[in-house]
């Protein structure tokens, strides 16, 4: 796919070198047999039907024994919901709190339904109308003037041309004045040229997928004018901490592969404590129900929770023998708990003394946490 649609990479075998491939990359694989089992009806210029994106989506097995792995786990209605918007006239936007997996879904509606995860802006406070609309080559400007060759076109650009999804990140971070540059585009799917006397007509196939933080309400919310072109998706926290420790384990286990670290057994222990204490400060309550908890300021998401085991995995790997253990989490639990020094520090030692120390089996993962915290 690399030239005619992505943005060009300059490796023939981008995939496997690439840090981090996208998804219609790592997981081409799965697309194509999803294409070859899918014998559903397919919108204009979709790559699969919405039943094979959903399963895309949630993981599965095909009739030919072809196993989907599940990319979100969570309410599989979401997911039809967001899926079956794609397909009609209005744009998608994901909404949750930081950590609720909004990129990554938006990563992967893109790949299965476009093969093309890539045309992407990123949105924040300093993101120009350029970015959402177009650019110009200036070299090119001023020797031709104005012209089509010397439009740089923005990735909502060409998804309009090529009949693709194009995503926006944080779209709430966008100044208020830019985002309406979006409100012509997604209602009357055309993107005027003014310099050219000219247009860019949005083509079947073209929608648009814009994630938003829960917490950045009020940064710059979204005008009426605009929210109305969008179908609002909610993406939750993980309902049961088992859903919480499948997520983590799911995505340590593939971060991991791609960095050579050891693989994590099935419900490692240390993957349940990061869990729980994560839920249980996040909640506000001990997961017994009984004693109740200061949160702390840090979001303490599910994204978080795979980063401090991804990063005491390696520490065992390097450093231990290889078997995650208390000591391998301790530094990163403090780390995402303690954000605000002095408030979070107090919160922290309360639950480390009351609910950790007193909690049976425990004892090597509170002397850990102790050892960390002095
Ligand atoms: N429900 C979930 N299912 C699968 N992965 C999840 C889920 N929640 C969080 N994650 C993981 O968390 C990580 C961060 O998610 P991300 O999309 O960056 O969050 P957001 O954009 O909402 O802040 C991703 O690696 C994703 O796999
Ligand atoms: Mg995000």
């Amino acid at each position: 796919m690399t030239g005619t649609t992505g943005v060009a990479t300059d490796s023939g075998t981008g995939a496997e070198q690439a840090l981090r491939p996208h998804a219609e990359d790592a997981f081409a694989a799965e697309l194509k047999a999803l294409d070859a089992a899918d014998d559903r009806p397919r919108p204009a210029r979709w790559n699969l039907s919405p039943w094979a994106v959903a399963t895309y989506l949630l993981g599965g097995t095909l009739p030919d024994g072809t196993v989907i792995t599940p990319k979100y786990v969570g309410p599989r209605r979401i997911v039809e919901v967001a899926v079956t918007t794609l397909a009609t006239d209005r744009a998608l936007l994901l909404l949750g709190v930081p950590g609720t997996a909004k990129t990554w879904v938006s990563e992967h509606l893109a790949a299965a339904i476009s093969g093309d995860s890539t045309l992407l802006v990123q949105g924040t406070a300093g993101t120009p109308e350029e970015a959402i609309r177009y650019g110009w080559n200036y070299a090119q400007l001023l020797t031709n003037g104005p012209s089509r060759d010397a439009l740089v076109p923005s990735p909502v650009m060409r998804a309009m041309a090529e009949g693709r999804i194009a995503r926006v990140e944080e779209l709430t971070r966008i100044p208020a004045d830019v985002q309406d540059s979006l409100i012509t585009i997604l209602s009357e799917k055309t993107l005027p040229i003014p310099e050219l006397g000219a247009e860019t007509q949005a083509v079947r196939g073209f929608n648009m997928i814009a994630t938003a933080n829960d917490r950045d309400r009020g940064v710059n919310d979204l005008s009426s004018a605009l929210r109305r072109r969008f179908n609002t998706v909610v993406l939750p926290l993980p309902a049961s901490a088992e859903d919480e420790v499948d997520i983590v384990t799911r995505r340590v286990d593939q971060l991991g592969s791609g960095l050579d670290l050891p693989a994590v057994p099935d419900g490692a222990t240390e993957i349940r404590r990061v869990v729980t204490v994560f839920r249980e400060l996040r909640g506000g309550v001990t997961e017994d129900g009984r004693t109740k908890l200061k949160s702390p300021s840090g979001t303490l998401s599910t994204a978080e929770a795979i980063s401090v085991v991804t990063n005491g995995l390696a520490l065992a790997a390097h450093f231990g023998d290889g078997v995650l253990r208390a000591g391998d989490v301790a530094a990163g639990i403090l780390g995402a708990v303690v954000r605000d020094p002095a408030a979070d520090r107090l919160i922290w030692h309360e639950y480390l003394e009351t609910v950790i120390r007193e909690r049976d089996g425990w004892k090597d993962f509170y002397r850990a946490c102790r050892e960390v915290s002095a």
